[in-house]
């Protein structure tokens, strides 16, 4: 397994694989590497010979008030797990290398409508920062499949909509969260739970489930969000957000709408999980 931190060089590896005839599968991360990125690695692997990984903690993506500076960094473990994984080449570009002078100084990419809403609204900047660092990594790394997972649901939306405006020539393969034997989602994050947080954690994906069963059809969305709402306080976390949307671009659905998502976003102390849970109203 080959390490790169230079921009040039992963150009240059990217240039001679692709002039090789030889296809590339890229899964962008942010390291602190656990089973969730590593079933998206190992699903890479089969779809193209080359499988690329990246370990960039980006500060484009991290407001003011968060957690950049603490977020949990262990590159030499993840690399162990790539590895294992058999994944040809991670790429690790200094933030000096990314943003030489600086994210803000940077040309930035705005992805409209799907970046303003839910995680957009809590989280000013946010896509802004996640979109332009992943077209940044797709230059470097040039990928003909790049794959992402839906634990970040809205993420996912903002990168295809990217790909889509911007005519960019990489496909996007999207995989189902993975989770914890008792339904937490994996997460960076979760490395910040103490036992009794980590206890009432799980509380958010046993939640969202229970929210998903409570509805067969569209009349009983409005009830069982309130409810799901308040059971969400009662747990012990502050709700930033707790709604259902159509999957394919995150607006209130219409009654004929049937591919549906349960999205949340809470609060435990300083510590914020997402979840999701996408379903089919089979009876709308
Ligand atoms: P990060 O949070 O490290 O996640 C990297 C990829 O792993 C993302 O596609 C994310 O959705 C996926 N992932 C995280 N937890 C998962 C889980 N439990 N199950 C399945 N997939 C999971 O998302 C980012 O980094 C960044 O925003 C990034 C795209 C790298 C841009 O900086």
């Amino acid at each position: 397994m080959i390490i790169l931190d230079s921009i040039a060089a992963m150009q240059q590896q990217a240039r001679d694989w692709r002039r090789a005839g030889e296809q590339i599968v890229f899964v962008p991360t942010m390291g602190n590497l656990h089973a969730g990125h590593i079933a998206l690695v190992e699903a890479a692997r089969s779809q193209a010979e080359h499988c690329v990984v990246s370990i960039f903690v980006n500060p484009g993506q991290f407001g003011p008030e968060e957690d950049f500076a603490t977020y949990p960094r262990s590159f030499d473990a993840d690399c162990g797990k790539l590895k294992a994984a058999g994944v040809d080449c991670v790429f690790a570009p200094s933030t000096e290398a990314m943003y030489p002078e600086g994210k803000d100084a940077c040309t930035s990419i705005m992805v409209p409508g799907i970046s303003d809403v839910l995680e957009g609204e809590h989280r000013p900047g946010f896509f802004t920062g996640v979109a332009t660092v992943v077209n940044k990594l797709f230059n470097c790394v040039r990928p003909d499949i790049a794959i992402f997972g839906e634990k970040d649901f809205q993420q996912c939306l903002v990168i295809q909509r990217m790909v889509r405006d911007l005519d960019l020539s990489v496909k996007i393969v999207t995989l189902p969260t993975v989770r914890e034997a008792d339904g937490l989602a994996l997460s960076s994050r979760n490395a910040y739970l103490n036992a009794e947080q980590r206890q009432i954690a799980v509380r958010l994906s046993i939640c969202l489930g229970r929210l998903v069963a409570a509805i067969h059809q569209p009349g009983e969305i409005n009830f069982a969000v309130i409810h799901a709402s308040q059971e969400l306080e009662q747990q012990g976390f502050e709700v930033d957000y707790v709604v259902i949307r159509r999957q394919r671009d995150l607006q209130v659905p219409a009654a004929s709408d049937t591919a549906l998502v349960a999205l949340a976003a809470v609060r435990l102390g300083a510590i914020r999980l997402i979840d999701n849970v996408p379903f089919i109203l089979e009876n709308a």
